[in-house]
């Protein structure tokens, strides 16, 4: 055995967790900036929560509510800009994956008045402002890891960055942030963190540790897909996707993504396909084209889902996500080799080609995956 482990984020999970632990902000300063969307953090509530915790401890706050569904890096230069100009002490990022690695972006610019595209040097001269991180998705566990992944639109893609410094100081973890989530948003979402816990499992960079985070994280989602399947998404079941959610977060802190990942986002950047969506369009033929290589693992995420067979799981995902798109031969060749650009294909299981990821596109997008 041979591993590390380390999550730099002091995770705060429950009802009501800002409410009882609202001293932990003044441990952090007296300049909040709070970094997130133009929707999702008022109406979950948790906006309003964040400012009143803020307020009765005194601390000063700015809003910066214009992080976009897939942030650029002009975005975040913008957000960090103003975070300086400010005077800020730490980033309180509150929302799903963009407002969250924005925040992280944001809080590197903030210390370091660099060319955003520098963010992926990851080496920076001073430490990031803290980050506190609200998720009001049950997704991208963005809260519990140190990436930060932006849209470049110099390279047509969305590409990652962050190191140690950049895991979020504290996440504020409470499910009530997520019922205003569409049902849709919330099968989205949720398919994105089966597929952080499902590709790091899988994955080359597994270890012991985040194996056992994994399987309990994949054997959630399968006890929840009923409740997906059938909208019927309680307090209880919400609370039990963001607690998947969060431990797909640890699990790829230490094992990254794969082929999904690399793959999806081509389809995030030009179909406008939301990130989880993606993902889960592309589970199916994954898990078919790295049998040979990772058969033993594969066969026990299907005993954990209670389901006999990779088309099984396929048939559950397309009723989950309907599909309809089709990509022209172009497009299919443009994003496999795009994906190979992505670091994340180098930890597949099985040693990808890039033909391979033309005839997953295809199996997929040409002839419906059947
Ligand atoms: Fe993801």
């Amino acid at each position: 055995m041979n591993f590390k482990f380390m999550i730099g984020t002091k995770a705060l999970f429950g009802k009501g967790c800002i409410e009882s632990n609202k001293a932990i902000f003044k441990e952090f300063g007296k300049k909040a900036f709070i970094v997130t969307g133009k929707n999702s953090a008022k109406a979950s509530g948790a906006l309003g929560d964040v400012v009143e915790a803020l307020k009765e401890c005194g601390i000063e706050y700015s809003i910066y509510d214009r992080v976009l569904n897939n942030p650029t890096l002009e975005n975040v230069k913008e957000g960090g800009d103003l975070a300086r100009e400010f005077g800020a002490d730490f980033i309180v990022g509150i929302g799903g994956g963009s407002p969250l690695d924005a925040s992280k972006a944001v809080a590197v610019l903030a210390s370091n008045n660099i060319d955003p595209v520098d963010l992926y040097k990851n080496v920076f001269e001073n430490k990031p402002l803290p980050i506190i991180a609200i998720p009001t998705t049950a997704g991208t566990g963005s809260e519990i890891t140190p990436y930060s992944i932006l849209t470049r639109n110099d390279l047509k893609t969305k590409k990652s960055f962050g190191n140690e410094d950049t895991f979020p100081a504290v996440a504020f973890l409470d499910a009530r942030y997520t019922e205003s989530m569409s049902y849709q948003t919330t099968v989205d979402t949720a398919m994105d963190a089966f597929t952080h816990s499902l590709e790091g499992y899988l994955g080359r960079r597994s270890t012991p540790v985040s194996d056992i985070l994994a399987i309990e994280a994949i054997r959630i989602f399968g006890e929840c897909i009923e409740n997906l399947l059938n909208n019927r998404l309680d307090f209880e079941v919400r609370e039990r996707l963001l607690y998947m959610s969060m431990l797909g977060g640890m699990v790829i802190s230490h094992t990254g993504t794969t082929l999904i990942h690399g793959l999806g986002y081509s389809l995030t950047y030009f179909k406008d396909i939301p990130h989880g969506r993606a993902n889960g369009y592309l589970v199916r033929e994954y898990l078919k084209y790295n049998y040979e290589a990772a058969g033993e693992k594969i066969d026990n995420v299907l005993k954990l889902l209670k389901m006999s067979s990779i088309d099984e799981l396929g048939d559950i995902i397309d009723k989950l996500l309907p599909c309809d798109l089709t990509l022209s031969k172009e497009e299919m060749e443009m994003y496999a080799g795009l994906a190979m650009q992505q670091r994340s294909i180098t930890s597949n299981a099985r040693t990808v080609a890039e033909e391979d990821l033309r005839e997953i596109l295809r199996k997929v997008f040409n002839d419906g995956g059947k």
